[in-house]
């Protein structure tokens, strides 16, 4: 088949290839889908500019994302259970990410573990945090990442409690993966997953099992994981897991302004706009389309950085445009991971850059750095 070139396609393909129940936790958001969908959709609401008779020659996509050089400001979003949309998932995406000049976050609930991912790449990345109710298995989790090297924490604070996703439930999904009558015949119809899967050590939770208290196997982790977010969790957690850490912290999970205010008084380097890829809140605004009001907020304070619908180097463009230090994509890796390993990331990464690179030549542009609401029609989107 023809290399996908966009990530449509590559969607279309990971469908053909990953069983069922692993491609709908992808493709899937919380209750009605509503904010999953106007994720996607308020972008195509943002008109962009064109212009003509400019040099366009000697472009540039390389920025920072908290003081790191990107090849381009698109980094991959922490996701969960990654290693099931393809074996050793996290490691095939976090090289893919580091090939391409990108930042990759690991997230907790990765199937491959922080050591795992640290063993075989050579630049650090990024680890998401997850704040369980046990304080010392958190402490041990930031003092693994930052054994393996990893240059920022990604504390998501939008994760008090689970958003409800129909499809996970209908599909018996639970965490961990339980093997039900139907899930057999979604396995043997994917064969080459199948295959892949066999072939690989690392089918844990490798960042919880053998590490937090009373979970020696994935039997338990179940039972833990349900009881361990915890909804007690405050601004006061946040500075405590600073004092942890110690090093870069971006905030992920914030869609409102009072929100931004508190979060750059914590002297975290970044924030993230972020709904979680719709799969919490059901019913909550795009992030695109808050993110205007959060830049004007904080922007002048903290680096601002977006997730959540980006599917198209224009969608990163007008991130940036509407004041976006850095942007993230969850399910256009994820698609690219199913569809073809780590070459499908690499896919996806290319297929973002040169819509990007294009699309900002055709606004008149030659540097990423100097794209602002100038390019835009319509500056507010559509507004929550
Ligand atoms: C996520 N997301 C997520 N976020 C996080 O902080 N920790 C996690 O473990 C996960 N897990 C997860 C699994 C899957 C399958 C998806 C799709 C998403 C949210 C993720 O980091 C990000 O916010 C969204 O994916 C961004 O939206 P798009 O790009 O997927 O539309």
């Amino acid at each position: 088949m023809a290399t996908p070139l966009t990530i449509a396609e590559l969607k279309d393909v990971a469908r053909r290839r990953v069983p069922k129940m692993f491609f709908d936790y992808a493709d899937s958001g919380a209750w009605t889908e509503g904010t999953y969908k106007a994720n996607e959709a308020d972008f195509a609401a943002i008109k962009l500019r064109q212009r003509v008779l400019v040099d366009m020659t000697n472009r540039s996509l390389e920025s920072t994302m908290i003081g790191e050089k990107v090849s381009m400001p698109v980094a991959l979003s922490p996701t969960g259970l990654t290693g099931m949309q393809h074996a050793d998932g996290e490691i095939l995406a976090a090289q893919a990410a580091e090939k391409a000049g990108v930042p990759f976050t690991l997230s907790t609930m990765s199937v491959c573990s922080i050591e795992d991912v640290a063993a075989h790449t050579t630049k650090p990345f990024w680890f998401q945090l997850y704040v369980m109710k046990d304080r010392e298995f958190v402490k041990s989790l930031i003092n693994r990442a930052r054994a393996a090297g990893c240059s920022a924490l990604v504390l998501t604070l939008d994760l008090q409690i689970l958003g409800q996703r129909h499809k996970d439930i209908r599909n018996g999904l639970s965490t961990p993966p339980k093997f039900i009558p139907k899930h057999i015949w979604q396995v043997a119809t994917r064969p080459k997953w199948a295959f892949e899967m066999l072939g690989t050590k690392r089918r844990s939770f490798g960042n919880i099992v053998g590490h937090a208290k009373g979970v020696g196997d994935l039997s338990s982790l179940s039972s833990w994981t349900a009881e361990q977010f915890d909804p007690r969790l405050s601004w006061d957690d946040v500075a405590w897991i600073k004092e942890q850490w110690g090093g870069k912290l971006i905030l992920k999970g914030i869609m409102d302004a009072d929100d931004a205010v508190k979060a750059a008084e914590t002297g975290a380097e970044a924030i993230i706009v972020s709904n979680h890829g719709g799969r919490q809140l059901d019913g909550a605004a795009s992030s695109i389309s808050v993110l205007p009001e959060i830049v004007k907020a904080v922007g002048d304070r903290i680096e601002v950085h977006v997730d959540g619908g980006i599917r198209s180097g224009q969608d990163v463009l007008k991130a940036l445009c509407l004041g976006a230090q850095g942007t993230y994509i969850g399910r256009p890796f994820l698609y690219g991971l199913g569809a073809y390993g780590k070459r499908g990331v690499t896919i996806a990464l290319d297929i973002i850059r040169n819509e990007l690179d294009i699309t900002m030549a055709l606004c008149g542009k030659r540097d990423i750095r100097d794209v602002g609401p100038e390019l835009l029609h319509h500056r507010l989107p559509v507004v929550a």
